[in-house]
């Protein structure tokens, strides 16, 4: 059983599949293909290689492997240079196909790779961590590291299909679930109709426990969020793909200054109620949503307060360090008319959303 998810941008629309039986349809959508090159992690292909190649050999294409770094370190231009390299050693052309199997690491790259190899070859996007399940492969954002900054080499370059089983994210570390919690708190409270909301609320037990079932109807609404706001704002120019960075202005701003000890996916948690703190705040919305939020992201195991200690001065430096280029503040916040961009909140609010995750002034 499975869900499909339609991203509907006309002539580059695709389905996002999430289920049990996902690489049956990888296996459809490639069918006829000549060649396919899977990108993947040596952790990953030993864990799923196996499976997803098996799906893929059943096309009846030639399929060959090809093996990137882990972290940060290795989504980097060289990367991108040897796996096109090895790729063209190989003889792929740019009527076959790049299939990504990994988290956002080796779906960006990869993703990069195929936008940019033969001027543009399909991609295919076989999500392994709950984060890029919801978030990384959908969208076509794509792109590696610079030392002068993450992300700034890319191209929006969308899949053809992303193709999602939940039961590989049986063997991701909790760390990196716990990442993609934060993103799902993130989905649920963006959610217009509530509905994702009263989902995790109702089966946080289960959704942490990683029950198959609960993770598919989750990650499945997640995707219907993104595919949604990607739809409208394909190419990041009407400020509608802007609501997905709410909780992300606070979280950017705990992790520029060295993390102090959270998870990307923790400091979006404890951003998530910062926001609706400061939405309440500046009487957006009302102090109950605000309260039910952090009950919320409290329910994924998520913390919701920052560390100790930090002062909101120095992470106000920070942030407007970070967001140099435009001056000020910016943040997107709930509100009567959904979520939205705020510019240069009034700064007695922004203390008191500090206070209430535990930051002094
Ligand atoms: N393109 C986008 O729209 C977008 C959106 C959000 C984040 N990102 C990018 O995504 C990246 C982070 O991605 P991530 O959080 O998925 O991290 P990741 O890709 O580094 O994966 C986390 C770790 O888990 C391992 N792993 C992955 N799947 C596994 C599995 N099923 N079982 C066991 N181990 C597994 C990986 O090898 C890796 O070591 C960042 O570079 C970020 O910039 C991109």
């Amino acid at each position: 059983m499975s869900t499909t998810v339609r991203v509907d941008l006309g002539g580059r629309s695709y389905d996002v599949v999430i289920g049990a039986d996902a690489f049956a349809g990888l296996r459809r959508l490639l069918a006829g293909r000549r060649r396919i090159a899977l990108v993947t992690q040596t952790d990953i292909d030993a864990l799923h290689g196996k499976i997803v190649r098996a799906a893929l050999t059943e096309t009846g294409a030639q399929v060959d492997t090809f093996l990137m770094g882990n972290g940060e370190d290795a989504k980097t231009l060289a990367t991108v240079e040897r796996l096109c390299r090895e790729m063209a050693a190989w003889g792929l052309l740019r009527g076959d196909a790049i299939v990504a199997l990994g988290g956002g690491i080796v779906g960006d790259t990869a993703g990069y790779v195929a936008a940019s190899y033969y001027r543009g070859v399909d991609v295919v996007q076989v999500p392994t961590t709950l984060l890029a399940m919801v978030d990384a492969a959908i969208g076509g954002k794509t792109g590696v590291n610079l030392p002068e900054g993450k992300n700034l080499v890319g191209a929006f370059h969308q899949p053809i299909g992303v193709f999602a089983d939940p039961a590989v994210l049986a063997s991701l570390p909790n760390r990196e679930f716990r990442c993609g919690l934060g993103e799902v708190a993130k989905y649920a409270l963006m959610d217009d109709d509530a509905e994702l909301g009263a989902i995790v609320r109702g089966r946080s037990a289960e959704l942490v426990a990683r029950e198959p079932a609960t993770l598919a109807t989750v990650i499945a609404r997640c995707a219907a969020i993104k595919a949604r706001v990607v739809s409208a704002d394909e190419f990041e120019r009407t400020g509608v793909r802007a609501v997905l960075n709410l909780g992300h202005t606070v979280a950017h701003g705990l992790e520029t200054g060295g993390g102090y000890g959270l998870l990307h996916g923790e400091a979006v948690a404890v951003g998530l109620v910062f926001d609706l703190e400061l939405a309440a705040a500046l009487e957006r919305i009302s102090p109950a949503t605000a309260e039910s939020a952090r009950a919320l992201v409290a329910a994924l195991g998520l913390p919701t307060a920052a560390p100790k200690g930090l002062r909101a001065d120095d992470l106000l430096a920070i942030m407007a360090r970070d967001k140099k280029s435009r001056g000020g503040l910016t943040f997107v916040l709930p509100g009567p008319n959904g979520v939205e961009r705020v510019d240069d909140p009034d700064p007695v609010a922004v203390r008191k959303a500090f206070a209430a995750i535990g930051v002094e002034s």
